[in-house]
C-alpha cells in the first residue's frame, strides 16, 4: 500500500508541475502540496469506503462520520486535541490487526492466480518488490482478496508478540 501512494503522490507532482499557474512552485512546495492531496484522498477513503464496512451507515451516520457530498465541514475545531489514548490505540491495533490475512495473491493481468505469498516472508525484504511487475500483481491480488473477519484472532504470521520480535528485529518493539 505503501508503494501505490508513493507512486500516486508523484503522479500528483508530475500533474501539478505541468499547471502553468505553478511554473513557480519549488520541490518542496510540490512535494507538500501533493502530501496535503494524498492525506485528503486517504481520508475520505477511510471515512467513506473503510468505516461504513467496518461500522456500519447507520453508525457512521449517527456518530456524524459520514462526508459531506458538497460545501465544507464547518465543525472543525482547534482547541480539541486530536491525540489519541492509549485505550484507543491498543483496541484499534486489536481490530486492524485480525483483519490482516496470512497470504498475499499474486495475480496476471488477467486477474488469473500466479502464487500466493505468506506475509511473513515480506518483512524486512523489501528488495523482492523491485522484481518487474510483482506490485501490480500483489496490488490484484489484494484488490480480490478480502479481509479477515475482524475478531479475538491474529494470524501467526504476524510477529506482534515481544518474544517473536526476536525473529523479525525492530518489528513490535517501539
Ligand atoms: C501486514 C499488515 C500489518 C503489519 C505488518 C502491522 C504491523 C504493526 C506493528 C509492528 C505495529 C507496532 C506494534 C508495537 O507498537 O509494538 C503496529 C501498530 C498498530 N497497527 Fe498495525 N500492522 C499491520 C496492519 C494493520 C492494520 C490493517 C491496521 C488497522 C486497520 C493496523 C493498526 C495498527 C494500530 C492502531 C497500531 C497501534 C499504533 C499505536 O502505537 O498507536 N495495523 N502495526
Amino acid at each position: 500500500m505503501h508503494t501505490i501512494f508513493v507512486r500516486h503522490h508523484n503522479n500528483i507532482v508530475i500533474e501539478l508541475r505541468r499547471m502553468p499557474e505553478n511554473l513557480r512552485w519549488d520541490g518542496e512546495k510540490l512535494y507538500q502540496e501533493a502530501r496535503a492531496i494524498i492525506a485528503s484522498q486517504l481520508q475520505h477513503i477511510v471515512f467513506n469506503e473503510y468505516l461504513p464496512v467496518l461500522l456500519g451507515k447507520t453508525e457512521v451516520q449517527k456518530r456524524g462520520l459520514k462526508p459531506l457530498q458538497s460545501g465544507r465541514f464547518q465543525g472543525y475545531d482547534v482547541s480539541v486535541d486530536a491525540s489519541l489514548t492509549n485505550e484507543f490505540s491498543t483496541a484499534a491495533f486489536c481490530v486492524g490487526h485480525s483483519m490482516v490475512q496470512s497470504k498475499l495473491p499474486r495475480l496476471n493481468e488477467k486477474f488469473d492466480a500466479i502464487d500466493q505469498i505468506s506475509l511473513h516472508t515480506t518483512f524486512l525484504k523489501a528488495s523482492q518488490f523491485y522484481k518487474e511487475g510483482i506490485v501490480d500483481e500483489l496490488v490484484r491480488g489484494m484488490a480480490q482478496q478480502a479481509g479477515k473477519i475482524v475478531g479475538p484472532s491474529v494470524t501467526a504470521e504476524l510477529p506482534l508478540q515481544p518474544e517473536e520480535s526476536a525473529v523479525w528485529p525492530g518489528l513490535g518493539q517501539y
